[in-house]
């Protein structure tokens, strides 16, 4: 016996068509092997809504419109022109909301309070929102515990990456130290094309851009605050304190040209965008900067809009990851490990 799992997608950019096209061809595969029968009871974006009380959303219509880059309330029958976030997520029933508006990190909304009215419903909520969870550290969970409503976060640090679940899971029991990331692709993409291609910066973040990685706002890619805003959601929870975005010394890429690329390349280096948290004594030492690593790190050869993260544990050595490159459909993947992960606990008990 399979348990449907009703979503609704507050989102229709990148990542949100992204997560349509994903559930199309994964229900069957996620079905099989998780008892998980997905379904889109409704999608919403800024120009209204795509739902039917009766119904839920047929997956081949959404997964084309989604494809065609046609607004969602534009959907054959079941469009509604107008039609606001928050009344959809309290009329439609849902068992998961699927929060991926873009992220916002002066007030965190709209996203803030799409995911506070799901979790006050007790619907779960998974999500790539950052700004939400940086700007207003612990609320969202606040409001998930008053009601048992599950929040998870792993498309909002680093997505396709493995970061959280790595550290929790496999290194239970043993104490991070420290911690050190490549967590931005899109700064990853434009520096592996200046350093290994010879692009010009502007150029590298066009492509980005095209590729649908770099954030609606691109300058919160190049100037860091993403990878800080990842940081700050990994080491909070890994090094279990209250952190804020100004615990973080910041500084991001603009000011990389090709003479220091080339300088780093003399002597043997390679220039990343580096987060990382240290502890030294009880203090946390926080920091996005650009570092020249050296070939023999671990992180040195990560490239494009790949990623990587590299734990230092009391017990466990070097823990490193790499991989998980930045994408929409890396970040739909995400969100939908997440769903599988607050439904399938037996995946977590025998393995
Ligand atoms: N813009 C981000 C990146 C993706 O380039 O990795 C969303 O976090």
């Amino acid at each position: 016996m399979s348990e449907t799992v009703r979503t609704t997608v507050c989102g229709f950019g990148h990542v949100g068509r992204a997560f349509v096209r994903l559930v199309r061809h994964k229900r069957a595969d996620v079905e099989r092997r998780h008892g998980i029968s997905l379904a889109v009871g409704a999608v919403v974006d800024l120009g209204g809504a795509a739902f039917r009380e009766d119904t839920d959303l047929p997956l081949e219509g959404l997964a084309r419109l989604s494809a065609s880059g046609r607004p969602i309330e534009s959907m054959p029958d079941f469009g509604r022109p107008g039609a606001r976030a928050l009344d959809v997520i309290r009329d439609v029933p849902a068992d998961v909301l699927v929060e991926v508006t873009p992220t916002n990190l002066v007030d965190g909304e709209p996203g803030r309070s799409h995911m506070i009215a799901a979790l006050d419903r007790g619907i779960d909520v998974v999500t790539a929102n950052k700004g939400p969870l940086v700007v207003s550290p612990g609320e969202l969970e606040a409001h998930a515990g008053g009601s048992g409503a599950r929040l998870r976060i792993s498309a909002a640090t680093a997505a396709a990456l493995p970061t959280l679940d790595v550290a929790r899971l496999c290194a239970a029991g043993a104490r991070i130290l420290s911690i050190e990331g490549i967590l931005n692709g899109t700064t990853n993409y434009i520096l592996s094309r200046m350093d290994r291609e010879g692009r010009s910066y502007e150029e590298a973040l066009r492509e980005a851009q095209d590729q649908g990685i770099a954030e609606a706002d691109p300058s919160l890619d190049v100037d860091g605050l993403d990878t800080r805003s990842k940081l700050v959601l990994i080491a909070s929870r890994l090094f279990e304190r209250t952190l804020t975005l100004e615990d973080v010394d910041t500084v991001g890429i603009t000011g990389i040209t090709r003479a220091g690329i080339d300088d780093a390349r003399r002597r043997d280096r390679v220039i990343k965008l580096i987060g990382s948290a240290r502890l030294r004594g009880d203090e946390l030492l926080l920091r996005v900067a650009p570092e020249a690593l050296e070939r023999s790190h671990p992180l040195a050869a990560v490239d494009f809009s790949e990623k990587g993260i590299s734990f230092d544990t009391d017990t466990m050595g070097r823990i490193t990851v790499t991989g998980g490159k930045s994408s929409p459909t890396g970040a739909a993947a995400a969100l939908l490990k997440d769903i599988i992960h607050t439904r399938a606990s037996a995946l977590l008990q025998n393995a």
